[in-house]
C-alpha cells in the first residue's frame, strides 16, 4: 500500500464526522485507535456469514469460525515474530494478560523473600496485579526509579536487581509520558540476573516493529483495540514452556483435556487459558487489522508518527506557558505528548480542545503513583497514529491558542 495519508484517512469512516460543528481531530489513539472500513467489514462479515461457536461443533459454520480465529492467532504470532501460534493466548485486554501471568505464574513461583521488579512508569495494569500477587505470596515489589525527564536508564535497572529478583515486568513505552524504553537491553539484563521478563507492549506493538524472538522476552502483553482491531480482546505471548508450566486462572469449558467427577486435566496452551466461549467475532476481525498494518508497514507508520510528534513538540516547547512532560530527546519518545498549560486543570484544557473538535485525553492516565512522583495531578495528552495528518497537528495548535484565550493565560490580572 505504501504510506499515502489521504488514502489511509479515507479508510476510516469516523474521520468524516464532525464534533461540535468542527471536523473531528482524533488525538487519543493511545487510549483506543479508530478502525478502518476493512476491520469493520470483517466484523460484520463474520456475523453475516460465519457466526458459530468454536471448539464444539462439526458443522460447516463452526469449522469456518474456528478457522478464522486460528488464522488470526497465526497472523498475530507472525506479526510479533513469535515462533508458533500456540504461544499466543487470546484474553480480554492487556490487563487480563498481565493478571494471567501475575496469578498463573506468580502464585506457583513466588515465595516469601522473592522480589518482583517493575518501574515507576507503569500503568496501573502492570502495577496493581503485581501488588496483589506479591502481597499474597509474601514476595516484595520493588521499583526501578526513573530520571527527572521520565526516561529510564539501564544503569538504574542494573542497581535495582538483586539475587532475589524473579520477575522484571516493565512497559515498552509509557502511555502517559511517551518514553520509549531500551527494551532489549532491559530483557538481557533481567536474564543475566536470572529473572523472567514481562513486557507491557500495549503502546509498542501498535506503533513499532516487534520481534519477541529477537528480544528473547518471556511474556508480552498488548491490546488489539489500540492497533485498529476490535475492543474486548487482549493478547498474551509467552514462551511455550513457560505457558505450559503455568496454571490457568479461569477454568471451565474449552480449557480441559479430561474431566471426571473427582478430577480434571487441562488442555495444553493456548487453550488452557481460554476458558468459556471466547471473543470469537472480534478475534476473527483482528486478522484484518494486522493485514492493514502490514500493508502500510510498521516502519512507515512509526516514521509518520514521529514527524507529527516533532511538529507537536515544536508548537508546545517554545510556549512559555506550556510544560511538556517526558523525555527531552525525541529519540526517547514515541507518538505521545503530555503537557500542562500554566496552572490550568487538565480537564478544563481537554474541554476547550473538545469544543474545537480535538479529542485529547486528560487526567492521570491510570498512572497515579507516577503523577504523584512528578508532583502533578494529571496532564493533557495528545497521541498520534497512522491516520493523523499534519493538518491535525495544526488544528491542535489552534486548540492550544483557544485554551489560552479562553482562560486568559498570560493576561495579567488587574488588581483594583
Ligand atoms: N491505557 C490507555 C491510555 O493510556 C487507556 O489511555
Amino acid at each position: 500500500m505504501g504510506f499515502d495519508i489521504k488514502k489511509i484517512r479515507a479508510d476510516f469512516p469516523i474521520l468524516k464526522r464532525t464534533v461540535r460543528g468542527k471536523p473531528l481531530v482524533y488525538l487519543d489513539s493511545a487510549a483506543t485507535s479508530q478502525r478502518p472500513r476493512q476491520v469493520i467489514d470483517a466484523l460484520s462479515s463474520f456475523y453475516e456469514n460465519h457466526n458459530a461457536n468454536i471448539h464444539r461443533g462439526v458443522h460447516a459454520l463452526a469449522e469456518e469460525a474456528e478457522a478464522l480465529v486460528e488464522e488470526s492467532r497465526a497472523k498475530t504470532a507472525r506479526f510479533i515474530g513469535a515462533p508458533k501460534p500456540e504461544t499466543i493466548v487470546f484474553t480480554s485486554n492487556t490487563t487480563h494478560s498481565i493478571n494471567l501471568v501475575a496469578q498463573g505464574w506468580g502464585r506457583k513461583n513466588l515465595k516469601p523473600g522473592d522480589e518482583v521488579l517493575i518501574t515507576e512508569l507503569e500503568h496501573h495494569s502492570n502495577l496493581v496485579p503485581w501488588q496483589r500477587i506479591t502481597e499474597e505470596t509474601g514476595a516484595l515489589l520493588r521499583y526501578v526509579p526513573i530520571e527527572e525527564d521520565g526516561t529510564l536508564t539501564v544503569e538504574a535497572a542494573r542497581k535495582a536487581f538483586s539475587p532475589k529478583t524473579k520477575m522484571f515486568a516493565f512497559t515498552a513505552m509509557s502511555n502517559s509520558l511517551g518514553t520509549v524504553l531500551p527494551v532489549k537491553e532491559l530483557i538481557d539484563l533481567a536474564h543475566a540476573n536470572g529473572a523472567l521478563t514481562l513486557v507491557d507492549a500495549a503502546q509498542w506493538v501498535p506503533h513499532l516493529k516487534t520481534d519477541v524472538a529477537a528480544w528473547g522476552v518471556d511474556f508480552l502483553a498488548f491490546s488489539p483495540h489500540k492497533m485498529l482491531g476490535p475492543t474486548g480482546l487482549g493478547v498474551l505471548y509467552g514462551k511455550f514452556d513457560l505457558l505450559d508450566a503455568m496454571d490457568p486462572i479461569m477454568s471451565g469449558g474449552g480449557m480441559i483435556q479430561e474431566v471426571h467427577y473427582d478430577r480434571s486435566t487441562y488442555a495444553p496452551p493456548p487453550h488452557r487459558f481460554e476458558a468459556g466461549t471466547p471473543n470469537i467475532a472480534d478475534t476473527a476481525a483482528f486478522g484484518a487489522a494486522i493485514d492493514y498494518l502490514e500493508a502500510v508497514g510498521m516502519d512507515a507508520i512509526h516514521a509518520h508518527e514521529m514527524e507529527l510528534t516533532q511538529r507537536a513538540l515544536e508548537i508546545l516547547e517554545p510556549d512559555e506557558f506550556v510544560t511538556v512532560l517526558g523525555p527531552q530527546k525525541i529519540e526517547d519518545r514515541g507518538g505521545v505528548v503530555s503537557f500542562n498549560i500554566d496552572d490550568l486543570h487538565p480537564h478544563d484544557v481537554g474541554q476547550v480542545f473538545d469544543s474545537e473538535g480535538v479529542a485529547v485525553r486528560v487526567g492521570h492516565h491510570c498512572c497515579q503513583p507516577l503523577m504523584r512522583k512528578l508532583g502533578i495531578g494529571g496532564t493533557a495528552r495528545a497521541s498520534f497514529y497512522l491516520y493523523n495528518s499534519l493538518e491535525d497537528v495544526e488544528a491542535f495548535a489552534r486548540g492550544l491558542s483557544k485554551v489560552k484565550e479562553f482562560f486568559k493565560v498570560g493576561v495579567p490580572v488587574k488588581v483594583s
